[in-house]
This record gives structure tokens, sequence and C-alpha cells, in this order.
């Protein structure tokens, strides 16, 4: 006894487009004993070019794994892959409305809703959260280590490179790949040694699509920041002592002022 089983599998919603039929992919399996059959149809808009001047709309009928026909808007026209599938192509590139129908599924599918993603997600840039800090390390090449770090920045792709007064550092320079925070950020570290030279400038600089200038963070050799941290919350306190040491004075003299306006 034979048992066919129909299902539909949401692919990713088009918002607007009239034609939501197009994404889906219909899976038929057909269970016969043990075996198992797959009919389904992929759907695929192919492009890189940002005003979409070269979206492929590729329509595949897949049986198994096999492709059985396709439709390439490029060629504007099905192809079959197998015998059956040749029947198909044949039949359908006959009827100029199908044929009408694939091609302005390039519009209406592929460009209105690749305008969709790109405003969405390929046109969005974070910019960068710049760190820089130096480091201890242990016998090293060079007395002196300094990490740029850039945080939660989108997209991916991003240069940083370091300047000693002005000109480019290889030498010693070492990167981490580009790490994916995993919520669509991602973070990236280089780590600079060097035998600090008396009065130079050094730069860590980020070059992003965020940000039209690169983003240039100039190291601050006076004092390391957890130093500076301790000094702050240091003068913090002398200050704050200083106040109730003044406050208490006051307070004091007022009070014996007082005391001797009082006739004994
Ligand atoms: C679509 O057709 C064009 C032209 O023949 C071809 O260059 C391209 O590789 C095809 N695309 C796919 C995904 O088959
Ligand atoms: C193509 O279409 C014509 C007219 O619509 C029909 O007579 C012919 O049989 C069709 N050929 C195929 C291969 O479907």
């Amino acid at each position: 006894m034979n048992q066919f089983h129909l299902t539909h599998a949401e692919m990713g919603k088009p918002s607007v487009s009239k034609r939501l039929y197009l994404c889906f992919i219909l899976i038929v399996s057909a269970f016969s004993g043990t075996e198992e059959y797959y009919n389904s149809q992929w759907l695929q808009c192919i492009y890189s070019s940002p005003d979409l001047s070269d979206v492929v709309y590729i329509s595949s009928y897949v049986f198994n794994k096999a492709v059985v026909s396709e439709f390439n808007s490029t060629l504007g026209k099905f192809v079959g892959y197998t015998e059956y599938g040749m029947r198909n192509a044949e039949y359908w590139n006959n009827n100029t409305n199908i044929l009408q129908g694939m091609k302005a599924d390039l519009d209406n599918f592929c460009k209105h809703n690749a305008e969709i993603y790109n405003s969405y997600i390929r046109d969005k840039t974070e910019k960068p959260k710049i760190k820089l800090r130096s480091v201890k390390q242990a016998g090293g090449k060079h007395p002196a280590v300094l990490v740029c770090s850039a945080y939660d920045f989108y997209p991916e792709r991003i240069k940083m490179s370091w300047t000693r007064d002005g000109k480019e550092v290889n030498a010693d320079v070492t990167s981490t790949e580009e790490q994916a925070d995993g919520d669509w950020y991602y973070q990236i570290h280089s780590h600079l040694e060097y035998t600090p030279r008396s009065g130079e400038k050094i730069s860590c600089v980020v070059d992003h699509a965020s940000s039209t200038q690169p983003i240039i963070t100039d190291w601050d050799p006076s004092i390391p920041e957890p130093e500076r941290n301790k000094i702050v919350i240091g003068a913090s306190g002398l200050v704050l002592g200083v106040i109730l040491a003044a406050a208490g004075l006051i307070y004091y003299k007022k009070k014996s002022a007082g005391r001797t306006l009082v006739p004994h």
C-alpha cells in the first residue's frame, strides 16, 4: 500500500510580493515501502551588484537530489536535464504565458525582494568601537606591546593597521581574523610589538564601510589606563576628604565662635 504525503515548507516571506507562492518549496514525499522520494522546487535570486543589474533568477525542479528541469532568466527559458524534465521544459517553453510570467518574476520577485534585503541588511553599517591599550608580554622581541581592538561593527570586512609617525608599520604586527559575535556584529584585534621611541606618535588605523574617513586612534603613552583610573579615584577621594575636612573646620569654628559669645 502506498502512502502519499504533501507538505509546504515556507522559505522566508517576501513581505509585499504578490507572488508569495513562489517562495514556497513544494515537497512531495511519496513513501513506498521503505523508500522515500522528495520532489522539491528551489527558487534562487543570485546577484552581487548593488544596483541589481546582474540578478539571475533560477527556478529548479528537483526530484530527490537531481535537478530535473530549470528556468534560468539569463537564458530566458526552461532547460530539461532528464527525459521527464525535457518534456516539461518543452511544454513550458511552448507556452508564452508561462515564459512571460517567469521573466516577469525577475523583477516582481527577485529584484523586489533584493531591494528589501539590501535596505535592511546589505546597506546597513555599524561603526566599530575602538579600544587601544598596552599589554604586558613575556619574552617578545620588543619591550612593549599595544593591542588595538574593534568591537561591534558590521559588515565583516575591515582593515586594521598601525602607523608610527604617520608611516604604516608592517613588521611585528599580528592580527586576528574577524570574529563573529553571533549577533550580526564582529570584532577584530591587532597586536603591535615595538620599542618605544620618545616623542613618536603611534596610531591604530581602521578602514571600514561605516566611515568614509579612516578611523584613527592615537596611543597616549603618558599614563596607562588602569594607572589613570587609580589616579582619578585617588584624586576624587582626596578632593572629597578636603571638602569634608574644610566643612568640619568651618563647623567647629562657628561652634567655638558661638560659644565665646555666650557670657559666663
Ligand atoms: C544561467 O545561464 C547563463 C547563460 O547560459 C549561465 O552562464 C549561468 O551559469 C546559468 N546559471 C545557472 C545557475 O545555471
Ligand atoms: C506548442 O503549442 C502549440 C499551439 O499552442 C501546440 O499545437 C503544440 O502541440 C505545442 N507543442 C508542444 C511540444 O507542447
